[in-house]
């Protein structure tokens, strides 16, 4: 036998039965996006691999050692997006969006980091990313906080705990960075090995450290939240008053760094209890900075991007959603020129009914294997066509989910019949 091509490491594929959930994450994420004012907007998979060395920063896990860069036919080293922010914000450099101009901005779709694939962290993923340009806050901070808060309560998932911190401006983050690279020298010996290429690159990551041999040393390393501007203190108090006053709890956390360069002032990340060691479903922060910093005019911008798979599992933890019907109205139809006849009658129901979704048996069976097929599709209703009902010109319509008799319907008249028996319907 041909050998058979294995699927790649880390990258899934989401079958039917699993998509339910996708779709009440992807439908409810759109819908209060939507009333928050937010507006869709596509990027490029593929990007130049400078963005993401300037944007996410040399010294990160995802560009030093995560990236998909390829060079392509014409020479160009690219890269499979990692995040979506970068792309965001190229793309409203590219297309001269910015002069002062503010947008709420939201894109979705799979992401790519070369990571040690485990249950909740993949290698192709997926974001919903959402991002706000031109708001110098806090007051957008908070909105978006609000946002996710909302987004929660609508998908009913409780096992989600908000944490907050403030990195400061890049001034006093510099100011903070000398003395911790001063107190990390000083115990250069209880480092690891990662910590100490860290040291060198980008010290503040050491404080992000998941070896609890490093815990003691971090949990005594000096605190980023002392050592803020003044501006930055401000701004903080802003955020945690207003998300006291909204009633958000939340839990300030001064190691939480994140993983990427371009944040600077409010970070945050929801985190859970539920899925193991990857815990955080929804991070983000402000990232004044980068826009300036991709060589576009200076605007201030905030975002936070949620993994849909963390959201996937911690929704059907409690039980996975159903699987979605394929059908509405599942046509049966027996005999030569009824099952030919079936496909002209499946097209007008489409036409008429567009809101319905029609499956027409094909390939024919027996009745008993058509009314399985039919009562598999969660079809309501079926339409039963033979050679008999088709000489008198009718069809039979068929409630499959409760016990209401059959009935029939001139062909004129069978979708105004299927709405009605529809309307009755109950799915199960
Ligand atoms: P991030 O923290 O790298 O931030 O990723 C955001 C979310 O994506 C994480 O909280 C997690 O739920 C999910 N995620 C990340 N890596 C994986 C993975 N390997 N497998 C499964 N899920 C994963 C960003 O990407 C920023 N661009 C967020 C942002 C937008 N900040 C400002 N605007």
């Amino acid at each position: 036998m041909t050998e058979q091509i294995q699927p790649v490491r880390g990258m899934n594929d989401v079958l039917p039965a699993e998509i339910a959930a996708w779709h009440i994450i992807e439908t409810a994420a759109r819908e209060v996006l939507t009333a928050y004012g937010y507006q869709e907007m596509r990027v490029p998979l593929v990007e130049r691999t400078e963005l993401f060395q300037r944007a996410i920063g040399e010294y990160t896990d995802v560009v030093e050692k995560e990236m998909y860069t390829f060079v392509d036919q014409g020479g160009e080293s690219l890269t499979l997006r990692p995040e979506g922010t970068a792309g965001v914000m190229r793309a409203l450099i590219s297309n001269g969006m910015l002069r002062g101009q503010r947008h709420k901005l939201w894109c979705t779709g799979p992401m790519f980091r070369h990571e040690r694939p485990q249950k909740g962290r993949y290698r192709q993923f997926h974001q919903v990313s959402v991002e706000a340009v031109g708001f110098p806050g806090p007051d957008i901070d908070i909105e978006l906080i609000a946002l996710t808060a909302r987004l929660w309560k609508r998908l009913g998932i409780e096992r989600v705990r908000l944490e907050i911190n403030s990195l400061g401006t890049p001034e006093s983050r510099r100011a903070y960075r000398e003395k911790l690279v001063e107190y990390l020298r000083a115990h250069h010996d209880e480092l690891d090995a990662d910590s100490r290429r860290r040291l060198e690159g980008n010290p503040l990551r050491v404080l992000d450290s998941k070896n609890p041999d490093m815990r003691a040393l971090i949990e005594a390393a000096p605190v980023l939240t002392d050592h803020l501007d003044g501006e930055s203190r401000e701004h903080f108090q802003g955020l945690c008053a207003a998300l006291e006053a909204l009633g958000i709890p939340f839990r300030v956390n001064p190691r939480l760094v994140r993983g990427l360069d371009y944040y600077s002032r409010t970070v945050f990340e929801w985190i859970t209890d539920a899925l193991g060691a990857q815990d955080a479903v929804c991070s983000g922060g402000r990232y004044d900075g980068l826009i300036g910093q991709l060589g576009g005019e200076s605007t201030p911008g905030i975002g936070f991007a949620m993994g849909i798979e963390r959201l996937v599992a911690l929704l059907t933890q409690a039980g996975a959603p159903a699987a979605e019907p394929t059908a509405d109205v599942y046509i049966v139809v027996s005999g030569e020129r009824a099952s030919a006849y079936g496909l002209q009658l499946a097209e007008r129901l489409r036409d008429a009914l567009p809101e319905r979704r029609v499956e027409l048996n094909l390939g024919g069976g027996n009745f008993k294997t058509q009314f399985r097929r039919a009562d598999r599709s969660g079809a309501a209703v079926a339409v039963i066509l033979g050679e008999d009902e088709l000489a008198r010109g009718v069809a039979a319509v068929k409630p499959l989910r409760h016990d209401a008799g059959q009935s029939e319907s001139p062909l004129p008249d069978l979708a105004a019949a299927i709405q009605t028996a529809l309307a009755t319907a109950v799915h199960t």
